[in-house]
């Protein structure tokens, strides 16, 4: 027998019903505040994820379903992240000659070579949101409360909302040459992979997830080393708008200075959404600011904000929507009058089935029972006086009836 491959996952129909209710609460929260849906392909050029993700993130390191197809094909991945989808297509469609802010969002299927466990696949699907063009902090709030509110709207309450800011590239130089001299002396103690990322990408090794590099940045003279400390006063006034904002929209968070997020493209603000009933992998949503990323990749100069979240989590967290019963179930062993009268109620707007087989009708009426509110049962009688026997399961209420 083949099985469906490590770290994927079949949403069987008594699971989709939860989905298409998120999917629906997403577009229409979504539209309302003026975003439009965007799909991009699943895969692209990998490198798109190279520039954009970060090379020295573990995302494009080590989770990416690289490939080439053809001879002379370029490689290509299938995308771990839709951020830079997005900002490539928004780059390739002109959309910076449209009015800012341009609000884009999306769902669909990513793709990360993880190690499985609860709440990480390695197909997942996220739902999430950019917004272009805006480089006050008004964008940064808006878009944190599209996430909370979003996630309120799927009746999830036990959320905290984490907080930190990264500043902007100047500021984070000064920054990243403080917590090389603090490292410096661990320098041998790391792994290799910490040993790479201290001359490529420093803050990348606050997000290691080795035991012993983790003990060695909890010591106190790095971990007093604080981005917030070589925050510079624009990037400083930025945050607390966002802050000064947030409190006023009554939106509740915390302060969480070692919060880095795993790829590279982050400036300013960034944040995470959590909830303890997640076990480990506990951030059901994150995101945050990427003022250098349409020009890293080839547009103009464009500030940026947004956010994805995990399907699979939330899904895991929220009341499970019930299937509902057929509004009629036909019960005939005429099969001709059985798909004629089931066409005529689905185009009334009705749900409704028949038996194919022309079983017995004692048959037909306990399938009926089992899957629908109504049995309309067509038989001899009926179809020769023009008439429906109705039958309400619920009640065992019959009535005749000439129309539905
Ligand atoms: P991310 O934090 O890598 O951000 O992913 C966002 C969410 O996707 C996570 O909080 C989690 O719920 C879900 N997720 C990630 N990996 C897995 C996995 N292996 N299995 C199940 N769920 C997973 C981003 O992807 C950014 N593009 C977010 C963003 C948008 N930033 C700005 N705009």
């Amino acid at each position: 027998m083949i099985t469906a491959q490590r770290g994927t996952k079949d949403i069987l129909p008594d699971e989709i019903l939860t989905w298409q209710v998120v999917q629906k609460k997403a577009a229409e929260l979504f539209q309302k505040a003026n975003y439009k849906e965007i799909r991009t392909p699943i895969f692209e050029a990998t490198e798109l994820f190279k520039r954009g993700v970060g090379d020295s993130t573990d995302i494009v390191n080590k989770e990416m379903y690289t490939f080439t197809v053809g001879n002379n094909e370029n490689s290509i991945t299938l995308r771990p992240e839709n951020t830079a989808g997005v900002v490539r297509s928004y780059i390739e469609h002109n959309m910076d000659r449209l009015s800012p802010p341009v609000k884009l969002w999306y769902m669909g299927p990513m793709f990360r070579y993880e190690r499985p466990q609860a709440g990480r696949q390695r197909q997942f699907h996220q739902i999430g949101l950019e917004l272009f063009g805006i480089k006050e902090a008004a964008a940064d709030v808006e878009v944190i409360i599209m996430a909370t509110e979003f996630l309120k709207a799927t009746g999830l309450n036990d959320l905290t909302v984490s907080l930190n800011s990264l500043g902007c590239p100047e500021c984070r130089n000064k920054y990243k040459e403080e917590i090389k001299k603090a490292i410096k002396p661990y320098l041998n103690e790391l792994c290799d992979d910490c040993k790479v990322r201290f001359e490529k990408n420093p803050l990348r090794m606050l997000d290691c997830k080795n035991e012993d590099c983790k003990k060695i940045f909890e010591k106190d003279e790095i971990k007093n080393v604080v981005l917030k400390d070589f925050i510079c006063n624009e990037c400083r006034e930025h945050f607390e708008d966002v802050k000064k904002y947030l409190s006023a929209a009554d939106v509740k968070f915390e302060i969480d200075k070692m919060l880095v997020r795993g790829l590279d493209y982050y400036t300013r603000t960034v944040f995470e959404v959590k909830s303890s009933s997640l076990g480990s992998q506990n951030a059901i949503l994150g995101g945050g600011r990427y003022d250098g990323l349409v020009e890293m990749l080839g547009g103009k100069p464009t500030p940026a904000v947004g956010f994805a979240l995990g399907v699979e989590r939330l899904c895991s967290l929220i009341k499970k929507e019930e299937d509902k019963k057929l509004d009629y179930y036909i019960v005939s062993t005429e099969t001709k009058e059985a798909v004629k009268l089931a066409v005529k109620l689905r185009e009334k707007g009705y749900s409704a089935d028949f038996d194919m087989q022309s079983r017995k009708f004692a048959k037909q009426l306990e399938k009926a029972s089992k899957v629908a509110l109504k049995a309309i049962i067509l038989g001899e009688d009926e179809i020769k006086g023009g008439y429906y026997t109705v039958k309400d399961l619920t009640s065992g209420e019959q009535t005749k009836q000439t129309e539905i």
